[in-house]
This record gives C-alpha cells, structure tokens and sequence, in this order.
C-alpha cells in the first residue's frame, strides 16, 4: 500500500492542510500496527511510521516552524514542539535500531504513540501552533508549496540520518519560510 506521488492537487493544500494530512496518515499506520499480528507486518508499518515522521518533523522544523516563530513571536509554542520532536528522534532512532523480534518493540512503538498522539493535539487544539498560524499573516498557501516541495524531495531520496537537522537545532538554509513582503 505505497503511498501515491504526490498529485498536482495535494501540491496546491496549504500548509496547514498538509501538515494535517500527515498527522492522519500516521495516526492511521499507528492503528493498524496495533492489530499488527506478524513481525513482518510490525516491521513495515514502524519503517513507514519513523520515515514518514522523519519527513514530517524536518519539513515542520526547517520550513513551518521558522515562519510561525517570525510571524508570531510565540518562543514558548514553538521552543515546546521542537523539543518534543527531539524527544520523538531519540525514540525513532532506538526504534530504528530495533526489530519485531527484540521484548521492547512493541512498547517503544506505544509510547512513540503517544508521543505523537499528544504533540499533534499541542499542534491542533484551539489556542496551539496552527489555530495561531491561521491567525496570523503567515502565507499558509506558499508555504503549502514550500513543504510539499520539500517532502517530495526528501521521500525521493531514501532519508538518511545525514539528511535530519542536529538534534536541538536546524539546518540552515537559506532564509526557510520567509516571504517577502510583496508575497504575503
Ligand atoms: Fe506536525
Ligand atoms: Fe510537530
């Protein structure tokens, strides 16, 4: 059940849209893992669950972030997610470094879980990271492309860990999610 290319029309989602999409898409391969009844079965869904948040997390972090730190000034909303996600990178990486078959497993995937169950709803409850960014002037719509670009392009190539920002800190790139003024 690979996941389609994405199409020209999920290119277009705003960021918010996406980043969602996302969280949905994981929460569904979550699911499933728990009914998971084989190691073979367990074992590609938690690859497609760490890729899948590897991607996630490193398009949030160098382009979603950055944009809702400079519109907003929230240091507090977005210093917490960050370091949830750096909690989030250490458990992915034992999970990485595991298999079905080791007694910890299926715990390490549980509490990636919940991990994530409780940063996505951080993210989407009223008063968290996206009802702010809507709020704000941030352009959502070219950030959309912005990260739906970047997602393209690190599932494209298979992610290496070379490929993830420092733990506590973002690669840099040139100036991520900034618009200039005329664009907004
Ligand atoms: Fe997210
Ligand atoms: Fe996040």
């Amino acid at each position: 059940m690979a996941r389609a290319k994405q199409s020209s029309s999920e290119r277009s989602q705003d960021a918010i849209a996406l980043l969602k999409a996302d969280h949905r898409q994981v929460e569904e391969w979550f699911e499933q893992f728990e009914k998971a009844r084989t190691e073979d079965r367990k074992q590609d869904l938690a690859t497609r669950i760490c890729d899948a948040l590897k991607v996630h997390t490193t398009i949030e972090e160098e382009i979603f972030y950055p944009a809702f730190l400079e519109a907003t000034d929230d240091t507090d909303l977005h210093h917490e997610a960050e370091v949830e996600h750096n909690g989030a990178k250490k458990l992915i990486a034992e999970i990485e470094a595991s298999s079905p078959d080791d007694e910890y497993f299926d715990a390490k995937m549980k509490v990636l879980s919940e991990m994530i169950k409780h940063h996505v709803k951080e993210e989407e409850q009223p008063g968290g990271m996206f009802s702010e960014a809507r709020d704000s002037d941030m352009d959502l719509k070219a950030l959309g492309e912005q990260l739906a670009e970047r997602k393209a392009e690190l599932e494209g190539g298979a992610m290496d860990d070379d490929d993830l920002p420092p733990p506590g800190g973002r690669r840099e790139r040139s100036q991520p999610g900034r618009m200039s003024k005329s664009a907004r």
